[in-house]
């Protein structure tokens, strides 16, 4: 029996397409190791997002092909490159829509009886026909799910649309199939999963509707979703949240970049004081919401004064958290043909800007939290002391509990009420501590 190793790179739905991948493996007889030296066959499911993180996956699966093993590319590198332009003798390559080709491929090389020198398949007419999501295994209390593939929106500098195709939902029954399966298994969070969630339509119902089904015909604690794009973020999104038992107020939306001029050039479709009226709308309807962005800086163009309204945003919105990037040309996108002008020094300097002013206001936002109760799911313990549990609010906000409790992972997956303790701030980390509530109720 052949053993395979899998390793991941890049977005959640990445660690997603590689879960059902392992099924898809694990239900053709392949067996799985923990170590890549261990391994047959190591695949490396791909990021091409930025330039750096191409480099990642591409530069593993060079170091694995030395070691004599057979070498699988999957994910975005795959499909826009099929591995044969980055890593010389990569033996196989499958886009982000054809996983379902792997086994039998693999079986072909296993025997001899490959008829090309190696597969690439990349056609995004091979629509993913498999039924491993609806038998998929789970791996811990929380999950993700994909409600939908690619994206139609093109933002200029985006590399996604490319890679991941047109956008296309799948059926809502599947999705709620998918979540039941899950929820046997003990899990108790979900998170939906698209590039854009708010336009998802499956032909019958939108993203909404698809939101109240869960809401109703499960009872996970916990249903989230991400990415939202300001754009198309429905009101009757935000009514749902809150009128439902478990999906939770955390919106992610990515914001980009603050000047109007460069939301235009990146074709984002808002206006800075658009966006600004959108998270004042999700805070009159969800009150104590958390909001999340992405931000990128150095976009070509980006003079002095249009960072500086990117500064102003953050100052404005106070975002609870946010990802921050240096932009990074993407070959093939419309921002590549644009002159990357900002210089490599000039862009380092404003991310470490951007990066002081997000944790200054994701530090405000926790100070508000001080001596407030909130409902802490655990999932695991303190990175630094194993002996602490950690979690989540519903909103999100990560901490870990101290207090007297019984050590280990006891409390994985239960909910319990913590009070806000102050936050320790790191010179560029914001780390929350809360505090276990002496009247803590562990109330699953
Ligand atoms: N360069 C830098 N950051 C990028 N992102 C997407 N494309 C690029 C790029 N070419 C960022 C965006 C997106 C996040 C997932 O990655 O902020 O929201
Ligand atoms: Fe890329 Fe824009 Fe689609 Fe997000 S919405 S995946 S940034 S093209």
């Amino acid at each position: 029996m052949k053993k395979f190793y899998i390793r991941t790179f890049g977005c959640q739905m990445n660690v997603y397409d590689s879960r059902l991948v392992r099924e898809i493996l694990l239900s053709s007889g392949f067996v799985e190791v923990q170590n890549p030296e261990d391994a047959d066959i190591v695949l490396s499911n791909t990021c091409s997002v930025r330039q750096k993180a191409e480099e990642r996956g591409v530069k593993f699966l060079r170091d694995m092909k030395k070691l004599g093993k057979i070498t699988v590319m999957l994910g975005c590198v795959a499909q826009q490159h099929g591995g044969e332009e980055v890593i010389e003798g990569v033996d196989l390559a499958f886009g982000t829509r054809s996983y379902r080709l792997i086994p039998h491929a693999l079986q072909s090389l296993l025997n001899g009886s490959l008829l090309e020198e190696r597969i690439m398949a990349r056609d995004f007419g091979l629509l993913e026909l498999t039924d491993a999501p609806l038998k998929r295994k789970a791996t811990g209390i929380s999950e993700f799910i994909n409600i939908m593939q690619g994206c139609d929106n093109f933002c200029s500098y985006c590399i996604v649309p490319y890679t991941r195709g047109r956008e296309v939902s799948r059926p809502a029954e599947h999705i709620i199939k998918e979540a039941k399966n899950l929820e046997k298994q003990g899990v108790v969070e979900i998170t939906l999963l698209g590039q854009n969630v708010n336009s998802y339509f499956d032909g019958r119902f939108q993203f909404y509707e698809l939101l109240q089904f869960l809401d109703r015909e499960t009872n996970f604690l916990r249903i989230r979703f991400t990415t939202s794009h300001p754009r198309d973020l429905t009101y009757s999104v935000l009514r749902t949240i809150a009128e439902s038992k478990s999906i939770t107020d955390w919106i992610h939306l990515p914001l980009q970049a603050g000047s109007t001029k460069i939301l235009k050039m990146m074709r984002r479709g808002y206006t800075k004081d658009e966006y600004i009226e959108i998270t004042k709308n999700i805070r009159k309807v969800l009150p104590e919401a958390t909001i999340t962005t992405d931000i990128m800086v150095g976009f070509p163009g980006e003079t002095e004064a249009d960072f500086e309204e990117t500064i102003d945003v953050v100052r404005t919105v106070k975002f609870d958290h946010a990802f921050t990037f240096i932009y990074s040309p993407r070959p093939g996108t419309a921002a590549a043909r644009l002159k990357d002008d900002v210089t490599p020094e000039e862009k380092g300097k404003r991310l470490r800007v951007l990066i002081e002013e997000v944790n200054k206001a994701a530090h405000e936002k926790r100070v508000q939290m001080i001596g407030k109760f909130y409902e802490f799911l655990v999932e695991g313990h303190s990175r630094k002391d194993s002996s602490l549990s950690a979690g989540r609010n519903r909103g999100f906000i990560k901490g870990v509990i101290l207090g007297n409790y019984p050590v280990g992972t006891y409390l994985l997956g239960k909910v319990i009420d913590v009070r806000g303790l102050a936050p320790i701030v790191k010179p560029i980390k914001v780390i929350d501590h809360f505090e276990l509530f002496e009247n803590a109720t562990v109330s699953v």
